[in-house]
């Protein structure tokens, strides 16, 4: 029998719920980690309606005692640490000269104390299990780009793709593999929220900011999906130890190597 386990922390919403609903169908038992329980808990009642298993965990990625008690949790229940997702993240934009302190302190504790905080915890499980595992970070393509108004998110999105190549060195000797899924556009709550205040911050319509902004780079002006990147991370759930430490582009040819 399946027994393994898989922890997505903002698997609420967007992206997270996506790669949730998947994991689930591939047999994991899933660990729904958000701040939101409300939205936790209706991720957890679609697998459970559909005969898979999954529990809704309240994770705030920004606290240590929050994060500890919630792998706890993971671990008292399914008893294993198999494949953990720290996806967990937020938006927030403003021209660089005008752009808040607290709001860098708020995105750095979310992005980067965050990706800190769950690829620790999740390492210490699957190290003491003598089983290993895969952690998978939600990156960006701004891993790899400069975007306007965004530099808290630039910065913490080209970290994590540096954490995960770190954690593969060490983690190599006890199976544990890492990979950053580095995602262009996605139509999320959290990128629908930035299409009206990027057109007030640059002073262009929204339809300019979707086809001169967020697609202009891609190939063929399209959108990634939510399912693009739950494909990902089931093919690399899989991974044997080839890939680890990499970040795989999901742009539409933006910032292709
Ligand atoms: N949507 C895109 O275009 C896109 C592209 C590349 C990367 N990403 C990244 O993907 C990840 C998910 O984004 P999304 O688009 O699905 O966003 P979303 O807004 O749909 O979902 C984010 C989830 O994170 C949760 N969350 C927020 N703060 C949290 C905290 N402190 N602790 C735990 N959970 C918290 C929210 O409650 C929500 O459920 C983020 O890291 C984002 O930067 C998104």
């Amino acid at each position: 029998m399946f027994h393994k386990s898989v922890l997505i922390t903002g698997a609420g919403s967007g992206i997270g719920k996506a790669c949730a609903l998947r994991m689930a169908k591939e047999g994991y038992n899933v660990v729904v980690a958000d701040i939101n329980m409300s939205t936790a808990a209706e991720v957890v009642k679609e697998i459970t309606d559909d005969g898979n298993a999954a529990i809704a965990v309240f994770m705030d990625v920004t606290s240590e005692t929050s994060v500890e008690v919630g792998f706890d949790t993971m671990m008292e229940t399914y008893g294993s640490c198999d494949l953990v997702m720290s996806n967990a993240g937020i938006q927030i934009v403003h021209p660089f000269e005008e752009y808040p302190f607290e709001d860098w302190r708020k995105m750095m504790a979310i992005h980067a104390d965050g990706a800190f905080l769950v690829a620790r915890a999740a390492y210490r499980r699957m190290k003491a299990s003598g089983k290993g595992g895969r952690i998978v970070f939600t990156g960006s393509v701004q891993s790899f780009v400069g975007s306007k108004l965004k530099e808290p998110y630039n910065f913490a999105k080209h970290g994590v793709a540096g954490l995960a190549k770190s954690i593969a060195r060490e983690g190599a000797e006890h199976g544990i593999y890492t990979y950053t899924i580095c995602p262009s556009f996605i139509k999320t709550p959290l990128v629908e929220k930035q299409i009206p205040e990027q057109a007030q911050s640059l002073g262009i319509t929204e339809e300019e900011v979707v086809k001169n902004i967020m697609l202009r780079d891609t190939v063929d002006g399209e959108f990634t999906t939510v399912e693009d990147v739950a494909n990902t991370l089931a093919f690399l759930a899989n991974d044997q130890g080839a890939l680890t430490g990499q970040s795989l582009r999901l742009t539409h040819g933006w910032a292709m190597m």
